[in-house]
């Protein structure tokens, strides 16, 4: 016989405590911060999909359905340059079963001994098709240890039943936040809850609700924290196949404005970036063939940072928990920088590298150096310092009057820390005070999770081509 939903819930709401000490207690959270996973939220998303190995972004949204794509990706693949898959499960499974040693009394601690045969048996009895983080995690060997054994069966479990809940909601064409939308219609959840911790925009919460509404699976848009109605229906099974219908030629308004605007910067005499125009970082750049131009864009030079330059404590300094250390100084870089710079980039891996110029690079490209360094008004270099070594380079170059390109680079052993970030709003400050309101970056396609972080600075319109974001931050909208 079947289990009613009934029993299926009572039994799911008897072991999510188990399962989800992961998630709040200090234990596991200081154990993937030791192996480490930088941020609660790497070591969220990296310990539920590591048994699957080292997945790439695509695979692990696929499976987070209902966090926002940008937030996993934060989050994943980048934990896999800081921690093992293989050494993340077993941290996870330690101290998921620390946490409960620790806030359990003792015959609660040996019951679970005795529950981990019964939640075995469970397992036994559950298939894993279409179920893939259940299905990984249930070839993670059993431990001995009888509360690690406990923890990694209510995570399968847990799991199994998460799975199930994704194929449901496919099946019912709903994508990851139309599910989230019609459980708060529910009333169960309030968006005031669940937004903040699943990483969606107001934008995507309000498309999300205009999908519904137009299904007719919501009668309107909740208001935040606002209790929401039912939805009224059932989705219909052939919106299953809906997804290849919208993937027609891109004939947006937007698309025709874009091309509308490279017409008429033609017109104006633009030249398109392309062969034969020197890029100043030797990527691409402003035209060199207009230095009165980008003089004029800021002229005097203002800098947001104090003349010797701001201390600042990155995030693990400043974490509570951690062993203080040597603040980092936040400063305009100067002529005699050069070796330190040099120094920094040596240290930096290829890959960093590759991504600040888009190619394998020794040094830095000298026309860009020369310019980062002569403190000239155009050029609105900002670096990090801790000691003597030199941990990031950060750069503001106006291009034409109220733009300006921005590009930073950390040093790997310092990247997660909240150095980038901290520099990208000096150097949006910078911008402001000088009147560049457009503000321009190149990001490589596999760093789509620089999109966000530059959008929190204004609207932002990003345009690919052949690998590389074009992206656009609109100070106070376009
Ligand atoms: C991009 C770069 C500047 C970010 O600097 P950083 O000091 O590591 O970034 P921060 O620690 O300040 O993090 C800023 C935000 O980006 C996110 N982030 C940083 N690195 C990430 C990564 N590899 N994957 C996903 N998200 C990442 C962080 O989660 C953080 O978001 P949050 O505040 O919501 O948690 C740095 O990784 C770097 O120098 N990379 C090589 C050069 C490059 O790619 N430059 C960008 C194009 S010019």
């Amino acid at each position: 016989m079947d289990p009613t939903a009934t029993l299926a819930r009572r039994f799911w709401e008897a072991i999510e405590p188990i399962h989800a000490i992961a998630y709040f207690a200090p234990e596991p959270a200081e154990a993937a911060r030791k192996i480490g996973l930088r941020g609660f939220w790497m070591g969220y998303f990296a310990s539920r999909v590591a048994p699957l190995g080292p997945v790439p972004a695509e695979a692990a949204c696929a499976m987070a359905y209902g966090f926002s794509p940008a937030m996993v990706a934060r989050a994943i693949p980048d934990a896999w340059r800081f921690a093992d898959p293989a050494a993340i499960v077993i941290s996870r499974i330690a101290s998921a079963a620390e946490a409960l040693r620790h806030h359990l009394d003792g015959p609660a601690v040996a019951s679970l001994a005795e529950l981990s045969g019964l939640l075995w048996d469970a397992v036994a009895g559950c298939r894993f098709d279409g179920r893939p983080l259940a299905a990984a995690w249930s070839v993670v060997p059993r431990p001995e240890d009888p509360v690690e054994s406990a923890w990694l069966a209510t995570t399968i479990l847990r799991e199994h039943r998460g799975d199930g809940h994704v194929i449901a909601a496919v099946g019912a064409g709903l994508r990851g936040l139309d599910a989230t939308l019609t459980h708060i219609a529910t009333g169960a959840i309030t968006r005031k809850l669940v937004q903040p911790s699943r990483g969606w925009s107001d934008d995507d919460w309000e498309l999300s609700a205009r999908r519904l509404q137009a299904r007719g699976l919501l009668d309107r848009t909740p208001a935040p924290g606002a209790r929401a109605t039912r939805p009224r229906r059932p989705a219909h099974k052939d919106r299953r196949s809906a997804a290849p219908r919208c993937r027609g030629p891109d004939r947006s308004p937007r698309r025709r404005t874009r091309r509308e605007h490279r017409r008429n910067r033609r017109q104006a005499g633009h030249r398109p970036r392309g062969a034969g125009q020197q890029a100043s970082d030797g990527r691409r750049c402003h035209s060199r063939a207009e230095p009165d131009r980008r003089a004029a864009a800021v002229s005097p030079i203002t800098s947001p940072v104090g003349k010797d330059g701001d201390e600042w404590l990155p995030r693990r300094i400043a974490a509570p928990a951690a062993t203080p250390g040597p603040p980092v100084i936040i400063r305009q870089a100067v002529a005699s920088d050069r070796p330190a710079l040099a120094e920094m980039l040596a240290r930096c891996s290829d890959q960093t590298r590759a991504r600040r110029f888009h190619k394998y690079v020794r040094c830095f490209p000298e026309p860009y150096l020369t310019e980062a360094l002569a403190g000239c008004a155009a050029h609105f270099a900002l670096l990090a310092q801790t000691g003597e070594a030199v941990v990031a380079l950060a750069s503001c170059v106006a291009t034409d009057r109220g733009s300006a390109e921005l590009a930073v680079l950390v040093d790997d052993s310092w990247q997660r820390l909240g150095v980038g970030a901290r520099l990208l709003s000096l150097l949006v400050a910078h911008a402001d005070q000088s009147g560049l309101a457009r503000l321009k970056a190149w990001v490589l396609a596999s760093q789509a999770w620089v999109l966000p972080v530059l959008g929190g600075y204004g609207t932002c319109e990003a345009w690919l081509r052949h690998g590389v974001f074009e992206v656009t931050v609109h100070r106070g909208g376009p």
